[in-house]
């Protein structure tokens, strides 16, 4: 199977077995999350869905939602009230305690937020995204106020870590995000405890999220190589 299919099952699973009737859900951002706004919509459309409100973590997202005929929601609006039944997205990695690096695509932000606002919390991924230790794959993404670039970044040297500002394609310059930052994305060659660094990275000044999150998953999709899609549940 390809790894496109692999996402597909898992992003199609995920909402089949957890979403219901009426629910407030938050829809994350990525080409696996993506397959569970496609079944929503799909199933929403068959009517087999009804009243589902989504709220999405990121302009792509949103654009999709409402291309795929999805009642858009804000968290600020009081029938969401900053409360969600569910959120369903992806990740870049997830370690043995179900730790994340998130934000690949820049979206953490909104993603982090949203994740925390959410009872259920469930994460759908590729079997590739299974790491022993965070940063084993991938680098860890934090979004900055730009006019906090070099002071942010001399602040994430001193925590160990190497820092890259993410640079655009087709753009001179760096990425800038759907809140107008930017985005480092920092390395360790050592292995790091995944919560002391949120929350020490947190702390510095002109940082809005780092990818880490540490919150409890609360349900994993993983899809295998294989097609079986495995459901863990905390
Ligand atoms: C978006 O910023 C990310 O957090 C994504 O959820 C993450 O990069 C996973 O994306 P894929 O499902 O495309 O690998």
């Amino acid at each position: 199977m390809t790894a496109a299919e692999i996402k597909r099952l898992a992003g199609r699973r995920a909402v089949d077995e957890l979403v219901t009737n009426g629910m407030k859900i938050g829809l994350g951002t990525g080409s696996t999350a993506i397959e569970a706004v496609r079944r929503m919509a799909e199933l929403v459309r068959q009517s087999v869905l009804q009243d589902i409100l989504v709220v999405p973590t990121s302009f792509q997202t949103e654009v999709d939602c409402r291309r795929m005929g999805l009642s858009l929601w804000s968290l600020n609006d009081p029938v969401i009230n900053g409360r969600l039944d569910l959120t369903i997205d992806g990740a870049d990695e997830v370690d043995p305690d179900w730790n994340l690096i998130k934000g690949g695509g820049g979206a953490m932000l909104i993603e982090k937020i949203i994740a925390h606002a959410s009872d259920t919390y469930c994460i759908v991924a590729d079997e590739s995204k299974i790491v022993n230790r965070l940063g084993e794959k991938t680098p860890v993404p934090v979004e900055i106020v730009p006019e906090a670039l070099l002071t942010v970044s001399n602040s994430l040297e001193a925590l160990g870590s190497s820092v890259d500002l993410r640079m655009a394609r087709m753009k001179d310059g760096p990425v800038i995000t759907d809140h107008g930052n930017f985005i480092l994305d920092i390395s360790f060659k050592e292995t790091f405890d995944p919560r002391s660094l949120e929350t020490e990275i947190k702390a510095i000044p002109g940082v809005m999220a780092s990818g880490i999150f540490t919150r409890k998953v609360t349900d994993l999709f993983i899809g295998m190589e294989n097609g079986k899609i495995d459901h863990r549940k905390r």
